[in-house]
């Protein structure tokens, strides 16, 4: 297979079949832990110092993940000005050459695998499914967008017009884009991000989110050995403070945000308010995701279902189920069963391999989801209660029974599901109440009945929609995923059209 070529296939992943390929694979994993990590400010290649701090696993509250020095609003405005240095070269680069840093890049990332997972792992407290999943992720990332940015950024497309003129319209990177990730998908959102924006062509200032700045070090350290120029990529860790830093900068052309819709909003009315160009925000924010299940659904399937979109990854997805209204015949059945499949899952250390559930990301995290439960325990049902380790951040995952969808006012970010019974003749009122919301991220629909799930598809606005089957784990190349409204400016990382949000088109009209 070439992967150099026009053909792309999604990366295989681990054989866990055979124990002699397990054990392999978790050695691998344990000697990565031997390493010590840092993340520091890296400007043209270069580190710069700041202030420093450990950073500390969600596992236990005590094991130190590695060392993170922060960025000053100074080193951030550094960075800034060697990237618009860094552009106009690697904007001229030919898109082959970009394309086939970005295969070596994902070629390096299946070679580094066991770093990785650790980090995966230790820092951002993911279970060793979803430390995979996200690796194979980022591969994918960066295989597509290469793929997809060959054919894009190459010559430019010929367009028609009179003998003695030629018409071409090409694509161009815009500049210095700046790209703010969040914790929750360290390396895939991060790489996702940063990829798409170097493929187009652009220089490019990484904001990793301040819990998980070890993984993206890495990541940019990878992208740089992969032939990424030092002088087209920097990164900067730091909270929110460096990220406005950055977005305010004179010279940015785009911003690239990933996380709440709260961020997105400030990011937005800061570029609204420059008086300067116009630059474009592509903004991928939360939602409040709701699963549709009627009478004639599969209970089986639909508990394993919701389970999963519930409570995988500790609830800590953006594409996860936090609204489930199921229609009030079969609901009693229905949220028993549910209840029944929850109550075997694993909450453990995530470096357990049966662990099912890891511990949410920090305190702070903790204590916000803990304050939802104890609200809701004295305002609605409790149809479950789960237990959870004492240690570390880990969150008890609970599944609480609302009088109408409207009690869920927002997104909440990690293992709660919230359920609500409908009337067979009222479902209109809940698809209401859905749109009115303003989210509009993924959508689960459970029905046996074409009509139905047609009804349910049209009247909502979402950006994903799983019908018959869980709501999460969108695939590059097969389910390009974003939202709309309160959930995003609408891109779709991993599709076909992402990479143009990334660009500027220029018509180049030639009298022959
Ligand atoms: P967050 O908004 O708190 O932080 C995201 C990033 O923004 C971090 O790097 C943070 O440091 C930075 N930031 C914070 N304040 C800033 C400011 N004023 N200016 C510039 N940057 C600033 O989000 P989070 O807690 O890291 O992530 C969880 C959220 O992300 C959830 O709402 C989730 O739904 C969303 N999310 C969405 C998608 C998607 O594809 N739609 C994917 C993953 C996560
Ligand atoms: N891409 C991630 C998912 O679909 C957010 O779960």
């Amino acid at each position: 297979r070439d992967l150099y070529g026009p053909e792309r296939t999604n990366s295989k992943g681990v054989e866990f079949g055979r124990h002699a390929s397990l054990d392999a694979f978790l050695a691998e994993i344990k000697r990565s832990a031997q390493q010590s990590f840092k993340a520091e400010p890296l400007i043209d290649g270069k580190a710069a110092s700041g202030s420093s701090r450990p950073v500390i696993s969600p596992i236990d509250g005590t094991t130190v993940a590695g060392q993170v020095t922060e960025a000053s609003p100074e080193v951030a405005d550094r960075a800034m000005a060697a990237a618009s240095a860094g552009f106009a070269k690697w904007s001229r680069t030919d898109a082959n050459a970009r394309a086939k840093v970005l295969q070596r890049a994902a070629d390096l990332l299946e070679e580094r695998r066991g770093a990785l997972l650790h980090l995966l792992q230790v820092e951002a407290g993911k279970t060793l499914d979803d430390a995979l999943s996200e690796v194979r992720e980022a591969i994918d990332f960066l295989r597509y967008y290469a793929v997809q940015g060959r054919s894009l950024f190459g010559t430019g497309e010929a367009m028609p017009g009179p003998t003695g003129e030629s018409n071409v319209l090409r694509l161009r990177g815009r500049g210095v884009f700046v790209a703010i990730s969040p914790w929750n998908f360290p390396l895939a959102i991060f790489l996702g991000q940063v990829g798409a924006a170097l493929m187009a062509g652009n220089a490019v200032v990484a904001k990793p989110a301040e819990q998980t700045p070890l993984i993206a070090d890495l990541a940019v350290r990878i992208l740089h050995e992969a032939g990424v120029p030092k002088a087209a990529l920097h990164l900067v860790p730091g909270d929110g403070r460096v990220g406005a830093r950055l977005v305010e900068h004179k010279d940015v052309a785009g911003v690239v945000f990933t996380g709440s819709t709260e961020v997105a909003r400030i990011i937005n009315r800061t570029l609204a308010n420059k008086d300067a160009a116009i630059v474009p925000l592509i903004a991928e924010t939360g939602g409040i995701n709701a699963m549709i299940v009627d009478a004639t659904a599969l209970p089986e399937q639909v508990a394993d279902d919701v389970v999963m979109s519930a409570f995988r990854s500790a609830g800590q997805r953006c594409s996860a189920l936090r609204l489930l209204c199921v229609q009030d015949d079969v609901a009693d059945r229905m949220i028993e069963m549910i209840a029944g499949n929850a109550r075997e899952l694993k909450i453990a250390d995530p470096r357990e391999i049966a662990t099912q559930v890891g511990p949410v990301i920090d305190r702070e995290a903790k204590d916000k989801l803990d304050a939802h439960v104890e609200a809701m325990k004295r305002s609605a049902k409790v149809h479950y209660a789960g237990e959870a380790p004492s240690v570390g951040t880990y969150v008890a995952p609970h599944i609480f029974e609302l009088n109408k969808p409207h009690d869920l006012a927002q997104e909440v970010f990690g293992p709660v599901l919230h359920v609500v019974r409908y009337k067979a003749d009222r479902l209109e009122d809940v698809l209401r109440a859905i749109e009115g919301s303003g989210y509009g991220l993924t959508l689960g629909v459970h029905s046996r009945i074409d009509a139905t799930v047609e009804r349910v598809v049209q009247a909502l606005s979402v950006g994903n929609v799983y019908v018959n089957r869980n709501m999460i784990g969108a695939v590059v190349g097969v389910q390009p995923f974003g939202g709309h409204g309160l959930s995003g400016t609408g891109p779709k990382a991993g599709g076909p059209h992402y990479l143009l949000r990334f660009a500027t088109e220029q018509t180049v009209t030639i009298n022959t």
